[in-house]
């Protein structure tokens, strides 16, 4: 077998904008600015809406973050009005001219891509010339619902590494399959455990540098009985950083599912149900919501898990911001009156994820307190 390509370091992005590798294997480093701190780790925040984007940079500029803005194949979709091509185009442009004006660097990334099914390829093709990072989740085949074998992820992750790293694109593999519901096109029943054996193969065969083991974390809402803690393998996970680093130690990995979920948010929205007369079924699916506990989440960062995949909680922060406008103004004709609640919502919702990950003062000093920063809606 040829030798992989190294991700090419010298390419340059539009202004302020680089790849989720240089900006990941700072957090795993502890670097910010000029100076090496404790390790961090940088929320990848999932967004679907150019709204999305704003608050997410607006959380970024405020405290000095390092910033992935991560966009799933069916954000895309919804970005270009059903063709996710059309919506890599558009976001492409809008975050390029986001990021002009930014004082931190910012990081685009494809979220749950695939190179095995023929509209997965075609986006990832895609993405590969238009985004800064890509992940190539080839260890599940979505479309048929079941697993793919460890030789035919290595291929197809191999094949996107070749056509990405030359480019200066880091890409993410997967190794395991991670349950719940991540969007329409990605979910799973089941979840099976990263083997550290299969994890050294899969580091050597293909050299991406972002790898996603499995190791408890679900995606979607419901990662546990209420009044569960949901437990991960802590211990697996330095298992598989100990085989990474003896590989590379650029190598660093990923925790999908690593919403949370806010309290606060959660009795801010049923406080709204409440008092519109909707607290029935709506109500007890809000209370029934598990996230991943977040000193399960600290374990991670210790082994290495430095991008942490946030999307859930910050649509319930949405949610909860849109029902108390709604309650608000209920006959306000005014779009802008809406957008603001959910934007103010957003940016508080994103702010709390990145104070908790220790990812601000990386690119200039916050422009708040962040110790006395509260989470409030
Ligand atoms: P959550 O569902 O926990 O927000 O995880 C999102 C995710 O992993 C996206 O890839």
């Amino acid at each position: 077998m040829s030798k992989v390509p190294a991700l090419n370091k010298e390419r340059r992005f539009p202004l302020n904008m680089t790849s989720a590798h240089e900006l990941i294997l700072k957090a795993k480093n502890g670097v910010k600015g000029n100076k090496t701190s404790g390790r961090y780790a940088l929320p990848a925040f999932n967004v679907t809406t150019y709204q999305g984007i704003d608050a997410a940079v607006g959380a970024f500029e405020t405290l000095g973050s390092s910033g992935v803005l991560a966009f799933s194949n069916s954000a895309l979709k919804h970005f270009g009005y059903g063709d996710a091509i059309k919506g890599l185009e558009r976001v492409h442009e809008y975050v390029k001219l986001v990021a002009r004006d930014s004082s931190v660097k910012i990081a685009t990334h494809l979220d749950h891509g695939d190179y095995i099914s023929e509209g997965g390829r075609k986006v990832l093709q895609a993405a590969v010339s238009t985004l800064t990072s890509v992940m190539a989740d080839n260890s599940t085949d979505h479309k048929n619902k079941k697993a793919t074998s460890l030789e035919m992820n290595i291929e197809a992750t191999r094949e996107v590494v070749e056509m990405a790293h030359p480019l200066g694109v880091s890409v993410e593999g997967e190794l395991g399959v991670l349950a719940g519901v991540e969007d329409e096109d990605t979910h799973s029943e089941v979840s099976t455990y990263t083997d550290p054996q299969e994890l050294k193969v899969f580091l050597e065969k293909t050299g991406c540098l972002l790898l996603a083991p499995t190791i408890g974390t679900m995606h979607g809402p419901n990662k546990g009985k209420p009044g569960d803690v949901v437990k991960l393998n802590i211990e697996l996970a330095h298992e598989c950083l100990k085989i990474a680093n003896s590989i590379n130690e650029d190598i660093v990995f990923v925790a999908h599912g690593a919403s949370t979920l806010y309290p606060q948010v959660v009795e801010h929205a049923m406080a709204q149900l409440k008092e519109m007369g909707a607290i029935s079924d709506a109500a007890n699916t809000w209370r029934d919501f598990v996230g991943t506990d977040w000193k399960q989440i600290e374990g991670l960062i210790g082994a290495g898990f430095c991008k942490i995949n946030t999307d859930t909680e910050n649509r319930q922060t949405y949610l909860a911001s849109l029902l108390a406008a709604i309650k608000q103004g209920p006959a306000k004709i005014d779009i802008r009156f809406f957008e603001k609640a959910t934007y103010e919502g957003l940016y508080k919702s994103y702010m709390q994820k990145l104070i908790m990950a220790g990812n601000y003062g990386v690119w200039h000093e916050p422009k708040i307190d962040v110790n006395s920063f509260k989470f409030e809606l």
